[in-house]
Formats: C-alpha cells, structure tokens, sequence
C-alpha cells in the first residue's frame, strides 16, 4: 500500500465513524402560522399582527434564523396563506400548505414531505424537528438551542419546553411522572379536570422531536378531544404509550414563551418588548426621558448621545446618528437621520434622509423621498415631498416644495411653494446654488432658477430664470399720496 492510498482509508474511516456516532442531527424548524386567530376578532391572520412594530411571525422566523439556515426553516402557512407568505418572503424561508386548519398536529401532518419525505424514497431528511408556535414573538436563539441540546443529550422522543405561569389559565398542562424529567401527558385547559387545572407547569407550543418517530406515530392522533382537531400536544401521550421518551425542560423567563392569543396579550408583548428595545438602546448610550411614553420598533437603530425626548415614536427601520436631539411629539417612520441633527417637537418624517447637522420643525413635514442636505434647515410648517434640498440651505417657513432639485446655500423664503402639478402630471422645480427665493413666491413647475439668481418676493415665476438674474413677476406697486386722508375726510363730512 502506498502512502497516498493509505491515508486516503484512513480519511474514509475517520469519516464513516463521525458520520454513524457523533455527526451533529440534521435540524428543521418548523414553524406552525396556520391558524386564523378567532380570538384577535380581526380581519387579518394573527401572525400578521404587529409586536413592537415587526409583525409578529416575523420575529419568530428571524429568531429560527439565528440557530438554522432560512433553507432548513419551514413556515406552515393556511389562513390567508397568500398574505402572510408575501408577507416575509424576504426571509428565503420555506412554505408548507395546511389548506384546512385542523389543529396543531394536523399541521406537521401536512409537512410530512417537507420535514421527512415521501414513501417513495427521499425519507429521513432531518433527525430533529423544533416546533415553534407562530403566534410567541419572544422566544430566543439561546433557548430554542438549549431545547435542542437537552432534547438530544437526553435521546429523548420528544422534548417540551415548559414554564412556570402564575395563572396558567388557556395553557395545555404538563404532566410529570412524579415530577420527574418524564413527562406522560399534555392536557389542554378544554380537557383538564379540576386537580389537573391546578397544576402552573404548562406548555409552551415549542418543542423539539425526533423526526423519523414523529412521522411514524404522528398517525396515532385523533380528533377524538374537547375540540375535534388533531392536537400536537396529544403526541406525549401516544409517545408515552408507545414507551417511547418524553422529556421537558423548564425555561426561568416564563415571558419569552409567552403567545398571543388575544389582544390584551399582544399589549403585554408589545410592552415588555418596547422596554426591552428602550433598555437596549440605553445601554448603548442614547438617553430616553420616560420611555413608557414613546414609542420605539425593534429595528430601529439610534447613535451614542442622542437623547430622544418623551412621546417620540421611532418606526420601521429608521436610523439615528449619534449626539442627536429627537423633541417632544416627533413621528420617524423609516428614516435615515445624520450626526448632530436636531428635531424640533411635532416633526413627522417618512421615507426620508437628514444629513449631519441639519434643524428640522418644529412642525415640519417631510414625506416620502424628501432629502436634506448637510447642515440644512427646514423649518415650521413646511411640507416636502421627492426633494433634495442642498448642503446648508434654509427653507424656514411655511412653505411647500415637491418634486424638486434645490442646491447649496439656497434660501427659500417664506411661503415659497412649488406649483408642482398641472391636474394630470408632476413636474419638476430645479433651484441653483446660490439663489435667493423671495417670500411668498410661487414656481409653476417645470421651471429651472440658475445659480446665484434672485426671485423678488410675490413673484409668480413661469418662466426659467437665467444665473445670476433678478426675476420680478409681480405687477408694480402704485402709491396714491393722501388717498386714505381723503376718504377719512369723505366719511366725516358724511356723518356731520
Ligand atoms: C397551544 C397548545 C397549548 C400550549 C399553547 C402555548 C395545542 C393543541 N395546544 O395552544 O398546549 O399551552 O399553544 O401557547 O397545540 N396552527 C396551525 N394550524 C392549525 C392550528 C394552529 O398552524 O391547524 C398554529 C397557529 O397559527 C398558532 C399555533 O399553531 O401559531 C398555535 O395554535 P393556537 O391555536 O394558538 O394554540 P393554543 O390554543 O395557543
Ligand atoms: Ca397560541
């Protein structure tokens, strides 16, 4: 034997034994988002409901994301399966169809091909298979990966992730052999006699299973039960039967299993996950005055040393700089914002970017594609739509520019508006560098301002302006001297 065949052998024995005794399980999650939600009394599926402003199947799915890669996550969609599979399909996790919801074990009957294969071959695609519940926006990486480890350093069948509830009321109860690491059975709230009620151990619709076992006892269930579905917690007990091993494992922060059921519950999520985001920004240096008062989403980024005053609500994916101040009564939707930036109170932002330095409001509306330069100043009452305005240019006062181009240092006076739109179509306003828009001026778009000109104040402009040029289009002022005297004279002479 030469060397090189050798060790070739040998690499293939090494692989051959890693591959039978300590290869890591192949691991699935599947995530059940079926169900309709009949207690919500909404029109929309229940996993669609926001929690700390991220819909509420999103968090569970990021959260999969962070133990298994998206190809290995299977969401079992039902209830308007159309809207909630568009809904975080972004993700590049995959979908199961549960067409008639039929309860809990129903739905990993239908994701039998997915998560084990077919009869005509491809079985035993996974070893393990987690169960998360769609409707517990909570839970954590770091417990689901202690489910799976205890789940198998236990070799069990099935493991339940429990917890401890002060009123476990609506819960399915777990029930221990003799307080044992055996669990026998799991019997729902509809089911459960008045002893069993008692019991504050319940279950937390999370669970990991051996995945060859569980399709081939997942037939054993049956609708025979307090609701007529086929109940996934009803698996305990036909593994139990089968003397197979069940096991549990009790979680300490009873919160994180926590579902949604009905609205009061969403509350309850939607305030410890607001806290939990205000107390992670404080940790990384933002002040938050009375942080029960705002209202700030999960993915929301904010710099070191800006302080963000009371009922401020930050959404969707806005992002501060740092060393800013965000004042009273600010609404940031999806907003990019620089360094040193300040927002004055009752500013409301959408689909927006601020460069450093820049003032805004107070009052001060910035909609969608609206773009402020560095060190640029937009003032109370004016309202921007799809503009750039320019490194350090000021438009102070209640005015109203939409769809345009507008550069550096320019002044845009009071009352300025943009005449944007013809009835039919949009058109584009373009305002140099340099120039100077007198007060109460109105540009009837398209219309182009060349750099370094100036717009006299009143002035209707409908006509391009060249650089550096004086623009009057306003009719002259005509002074009648001692008119008002006379007509006083008029009016005495009248009354005498
Ligand atoms: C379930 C458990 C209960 C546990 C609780 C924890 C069952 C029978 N009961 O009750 O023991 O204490 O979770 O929160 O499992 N779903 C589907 N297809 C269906 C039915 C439901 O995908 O046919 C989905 C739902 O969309 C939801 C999840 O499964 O995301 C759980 O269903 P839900 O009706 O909320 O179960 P619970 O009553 O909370
Ligand atoms: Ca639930």
């Amino acid at each position: 034997m030469t060397f090189a065949v050798y060790w070739l052998s040998m690499v293939k024995k090494a692989d051959t034994k890693s591959r039978s005794s300590s290869r890591p399980p192949r691991i699935a999650i599947a995530i059940m988002a079926a169900g309709k939600g009949t207690r919500l009394k909404s029109k929309h599926p229940k996993v669609l409901h926001e929690i700390g402003g991220k819909r509420i199947l999103a968090h569970v799915i990021a959260t999969a994301q962070r133990v298994v890669p998206a190809e290995d996550i299977f969401v079992i969609v039902g209830h308007e399966a159309e809207r909630v599979r568009e809904a975080v399909a972004g993700t590049g996790v995959n979908f199961v169809l549960q067409a008639a919801q039929r309860g809990t074990g129903h739905a990993l009957m239908v994701a039998r091909d997915a998560l084990f294969g077919n009869a005509t071959g491809n079985g035993n695609k996974y070893d393990q298979v987690i169960v998360l519940s769609g409707d517990a926006p909570l839970i954590t990486a770091e417990t689901i990966r202690k489910l799976s480890a205890f789940h198998t350093a236990q070799k069990a069948t099935m493991t339940l992730l429990t917890a401890d509830l002060d009123d476990p009321y609506g819960y399915g109860r777990v029930l221990r052999k003799g307080g044992r690491v055996e669990v026998q059975a799991i019997v729902e709230e509809k089911s459960a006699t008045p002893q069993q009620k008692k019991i504050r151990e319940i279950n937390s619709g999370f669970y990991a299973f051996d995945a060859p076992a569980l399709y081939e006892h997942i037939d054993s269930l049956s609708t025979e039960n307090a609701h007529g579905e086929y109940y996934l917690t009803d698996m305990a007990g036909v593994f139990h039967r089968a003397r197979k091993k069940v096991v549990a494992i009790k979680t300490s922060d009873a919160g994180e299993v926590q579902g949604s059921n009905t609205r009061s519950e969403m509350m309850i999520l939607d305030a410890r996950l607001r806290l939990a985001k205000c107390r992670e920004l404080l940790e990384e240096g933002v002040t938050i005055f009375y942080p029960h008062t705002c209202v700030i989403d999960s993915d929301v980024e904010v710099g070191a040393d800006t302080v963000i005053e009371p009922f401020v609500q930050l959404l969707g994916s806005t992002k501060i700089g740092a060393d800013c101040r965000i004042r009273s009564y600010s609404v940031i939707g999806n907003s990019v914002i620089g360094d040193r930036v300040t927002v004055k109170p009752g500013t409301i932002m959408e689909d927006s970017r601020v460069g450093a330095g820049a003032v805004l409001g107070p009052y001060t509306h910035l909609r969608p594609g609206s773009d402020v330069g560095e060190g640029a100043h937009v003032g109370n009452f004016v309202e921007t739509k799809k503009i750039k305005l320019g490194k350090g240019s000021k438009a102070g006062h209640l005015s109203y520019l939409g769809d345009a181009e507008i550069g550096e240092n320019v002044n845009i006076g009071a009352g300025t508006i943009t005449c944007n739109y013809d009835g039919v179509n949009k058109h584009q306003t373009v305002i140099e560098d340099g120039v100077f828009i007198g007060s109460d001026s109105t540009l009837v778009a398209p219309v182009k301002i060349g750099h370094g000109a100036y717009v006299a104040a009143g002035s209707c402009i409908t006509e391009d302006v060249p650089a550096d040029a004086l623009a009057l289009g306003r009719s002259r002022q005509s002074v009648k001297e001692g008119w008002a005297r006379a007509k006083r004279d008029a009016q005495k002479e009248k009354r005498r």
